[in-house]
Parts: structure tokens; C-alpha cells; sequence
């Protein structure tokens, strides 16, 4: 056989191979009849990838090419990630944690004058949430603020901003979409024109989000997505910084990524400056080669091409992904319509309660639609059961849930340790109830496209059955 004739057999095999042995991985609306499921044995996992023949053929085809490092591959799906969220540039990275630490990191460099973040300013955060989007803020120096969350939105209290807000010393907001709603992107964009202050999204569990109809991540400055499994879409581990609007940004995230080099010529590719022997920087002698010229301290954070090639199959399944996650938000809602007594319950930004006819919204005139990651509720204080007997009720009749991640970060240990080692290091806007509620009473189930009717009726009569006792 030729060798295009084998890759071709090699492909189609590989193709068989997956329809066959990943079935429990498609989504629910391909597979859902023959998806071995037992109730009360089969685990429901909180979030799964959900993939088909075509991610698997796409591997092993990129893995065929042996391009290896960020390639063709990683090329189109900037490009195709970019469209897709309305943004100038997406730069692939290897999780959303280095995007967050790209994206605020891009921000220090000397190339942006008076606009870049220098040691010591502030950067207005959330007390509840994912650690690594603020752990970058630390690592660059910078001081965290941390204003409360709202409990019902999970989202920053942008009433605090102003309160959070020092003169002279803040500089950006950095803040996430938390589980697939968008935070009141209306009044945070409004507070950062009038204080000229630099804004990142980290849109990393909110692709698919819209505000006012436009979708998250194409709001602010520099925005992040993580493509980590249990994500709206996955290329294993992975992720992305988008340039929203200034490609004076791109350049930097880009050396930052890369080694921190001044160069930007693509992987494989040489003298796209058309003066790499031309430069003359720092200290260097006259003519030193561009490509080994370094303008930032950096890293070494590309994904692999194979990843890309996955990301790309899974980006055309991701409309799809994002409306199967309502869909199935909206079934547990109507299954648990009646448990108010015992849970509070998820609400979008600017959403004032829920009828059986969808979300009654506040006189704003703004409107969010979730991308939900999944369905908290907040067990009430009044509640004959707590939080944990609830979780482990779960557990127990393996139904996967999950806490808000870190809860109240500043109460997790590295932050009690920093606070001890380094008492400046953070700064805390009022009592951080709201961030206090979600670490205590919050906890969520899965919302994933991999959830069949079958597992969803058994996750709302699981429920039901524990709160009726
Ligand atoms: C809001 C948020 N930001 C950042 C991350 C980090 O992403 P990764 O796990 O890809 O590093 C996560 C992880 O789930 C997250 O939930």
C-alpha cells in the first residue's frame, strides 16, 4: 500500500474504532437510547468530554502529519475560535490557568507606557471563584481586591466597585463569568471607561454566554477560555487568550507565551518582520538574529497541534453543546420547581426570579443568556439537611456534584498563609458574606451535553426524594 493509501485505512479504521468504542462519550442527542446507563449504578459524572469519531480521526490524522508543536492545526483554530467569539485574535495556550496568567501578565509589559501595571497596583477580583484567576495577580506582584459575590448570581457585587476602587493604584478588573453567566458586564465596562482601567473577562467556563446579545469574552480588553474537559468544549488540556480589539496586545500575550521573545514570526516560519538581521535592542550588537531577541521575561506555554486538531472538531459541536447545557438546566429547573423551600436556586444577571415560562428580569432593560457550566443550588440555611448530607446523598447514589470551586478564596490556605506572611499582599471590601454563603451552601450538578432524559430524570428524582424523607 502507498503510504496515502495506508493513512487513509489507517483513518477509516480509527473512525470504526471510536463509533464503536466511545459510544458512552457522544453526546446525549446521538447516542442517548444505546448509552449504557443503570440507575443508581452507572455514575453520572458532573462534567464529561463529549466527542464522536470525528475528534478521535482528527488526533490520530495530526498525530500521521507528526507536525507535533503548534501548527496548521493550531493556526485554523485561532482563526475558527476568533470568529467564532467576534474578537481580532485567539492565541492558544496549554489550560485556561496560563491564560489568565498570560492575559494579566501581558498587561506589565513596558511596550504599553503609562498603561502598564507595575508592581504593586491593584486589580479588582471576586472573593469566590476559581483560584488561578487570581493567583496570576499575586504572581505578577500586582494586589488583588476582592469584592464580595452576589450568592444567587455567583457573580462579582458590582455594587463594591467604587468602595474597591483606590485612586492612583487600581489599574484593571479581572473577574470570571462564573459557571456560565456573565457578570453585569453593563455597569463593570462603564466603571473601567470612567476610571481608564484595563478589563479581562475570564470567560473560561462562559463560552457561548451572550449580554445584551453579544457574546462574553468579547467584551473587555483580553479574555480567557479554559478547554479542559469538563468545559464547554475540550482539546484535553488547553486554552485561550482573545485579543478583543487591540493588537498591540496580541503581540505581547504572543511573547509572553513564547519564551518572551520580541520576534513573532509563527512556529516553522522565519524573517516575518523582513529585517530579522535589521535589529538593533537592549544591549545586544547591531544585526543580532530577531529570533533569539527577548523584549519580556516569559514562558513557554503552547499547546500541541494535535490538541488544536481536537479543539477544532469540537468547535463546530460547541452551538450545539451550548444549547444541549440549556436545554438541560432548564429540565432539573422544572424537575425541582417545587423544592423552593429547601434550595435557592441560580439566577442570571439581571433575572428576578422563575416561572415555568422562563426568567422574570429586573427593570434594567439588560438581558443575560447563561451558558450554563452547570445547576447550583444553594441549600437553605433553613433546610432540614446541610450542604455535606446533601452532597453525600448524592455521592452515595452517584450523582457527581461539585462545590464552587475554592469558595471564599481568602479562607483557603494559601491566602491565610499570604495574609500571615505578607499582610498588604490582598485587600477585602466589606465582610464577604456573599463569598461566606456560596462556600458554605452552594453545590452544583452536571448540565453537560453527555446527559441522557434518563439520567436527568434520575438526578431530579434523587433529589426530590431526599428533600421529601
Ligand atoms: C473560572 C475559571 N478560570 C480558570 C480556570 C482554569 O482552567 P484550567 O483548568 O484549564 O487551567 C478554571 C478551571 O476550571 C475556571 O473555572
Amino acid at each position: 500500500m502507498s503510504p496515502s493509501d495506508l493513512r487513509a485505512e489507517i483513518l477509516r479504521l480509527t473512525g470504526e474504532y471510536a463509533r464503536q468504542a466511545h459510544r458512552n462519550n457522544w453526546p446525549a442527542s446521538e447516542a442517548a437510547s444505546d448509552r449504557a446507563f443503570v440507575p443508581g449504578e452507572t455514575t453520572i459524572p458532573y462534567a464529561a468530554r463529549c466527542f464522536t469519531d470525528a475528534e478521535v480521526v482528527a488526533a490520530v490524522e495530526s498525530t500521521l502529519d507528526f507536525w507535533l508543536t503548534l501548527g496548521p492545526q493550531g493556526e485554523q483554530f485561532e482563526k475558527e475560535l476568533a470568529d467564532f467569539l467576534h474578537v481580532k485574535k485567539s492565541i492558544l495556550v496549554n489550560s485556561g490557568s496560563s491564560a489568565n496568567l498570560l492575559a494579566i501578565t501581558a498587561l506589565t509589559s513596558h511596550k504599553l507606557g503609562e498603561r502598564r501595571l507595575n508592581p504593586g497596583d491593584e486589580v479588582i477580583t471576586v472573593a469566590a471563584g476559581f483560584p488561578t484567576t487570581v493567583a496570576p495577580i499575586l504572581q505578577n506582584g500586582l494586589v488583588p481586591v476582592f469584592m464580595d459575590n452576589d450568592p444567587l448570581t455567583l457573580n462579582g457585587r458590582v455594587d463594591q466597585l467604587e468602595e474597591a476602587f483606590l485612586p492612583g493604584k487600581t489599574k484593571a478588573v479581572m473577574m470570571a463569568h462564573t459557571l456560565g453567566n456573565p457578570f453585569d458586564l453593563s455597569v463593570v465596562m462603564e466603571f473601567c471607561r470612567k476610571h481608564g482601567l484595563w478589563l479581562i473577562e475570564d470567560n473560561c467556563d462562559a463560552i457561548g454566554c451572550s449580554y445584551d446579545g453579544r457574546l462574553t469574552g468579547s467584551f473587555g480588553d483580553l479574555s480567557t477560555q479554559s478547554f479542559y474537559p469538563p468545559h464547554h468544549l475540550t482539546m484535553g488540556e488547553g486554552g485561550a487568550v482573545n485579543v478583543v480589539k487591540d493588537m498591540l496586545l496580541k503581540v505581547l500575550v504572543e511573547s509572553f507565551r513564547d519564551w518572551g521573545r520580541d520576534c513573532w514570526c509563527a512556529s516553522g516560519k522565519d524573517d516575518t518582520c523582513h529585517k530579522r538581521f535589521g535589529w538593533k535592542l537592549g544591549e545586544l550588537p547591531e544585526g543580532y538574529d530577531h529570533k533569539y531577541i527577548y523584549s519580556h521575561l516569559g514562558y513557554n506555554l503552547k499547546p500541541l497541534d494535535t490538541q488544536a486538531a481536537i479543539g477544532r472538531q469540537q468547535l463546530k459541536k460547541l452551538p450545539h453543546f451550548i444549547q444541549a447545557r440549556i436545554d438541560n438546566w432548564n429540565v432539573l429547573r422544572n424537575g425541582l420547581a417545587d423544592l423552593g423551600d429547601f434550595f435557592d436556586f441560580h439566577l442570571p444577571t439581571h433575572a428576578t426570579g422563575w416561572t415555568e415560562n422562563g426568567f422574570t428580569w429586573d427593570d434594567s432593560g439588560h438581558r443575560s443568556v447563561c451558558s450554563w457550566f452547570g445547576f447550583m443550588m444553594l441549600v437553605k440555611p433553613g433546610a432540614p439537611f446541610t450542604k455535606s448530607e446533601f452532597a453525600r446523598h448524592l455521592d452515595q447514589h452517584k450523582i457527581g456534584n461539585r462545590m464552587m470551586f475554592g469558595g471564599n478564596l481568602v479562607r483557603q490556605p494559601a491566602f491565610v498563609q499570604l495574609k500571615k506572611d505578607r499582610p498588604s499582599s490582598f485587600r477585602v471590601i466589606g465582610t464577604l458574606a456573599g463569598a461566606d454563603r456560596i462556600m458554605n451552601e452552594s453545590i452544583f450538578i452536571g448540565t453537560y451535553p453527555g446527559l441522557t432524559p434518563a439520567m436527568l430524570e434520575y438526578m431530579i428524582e434523587t433529589i426530590r426524594q431526599f428533600c421529601r424523607r
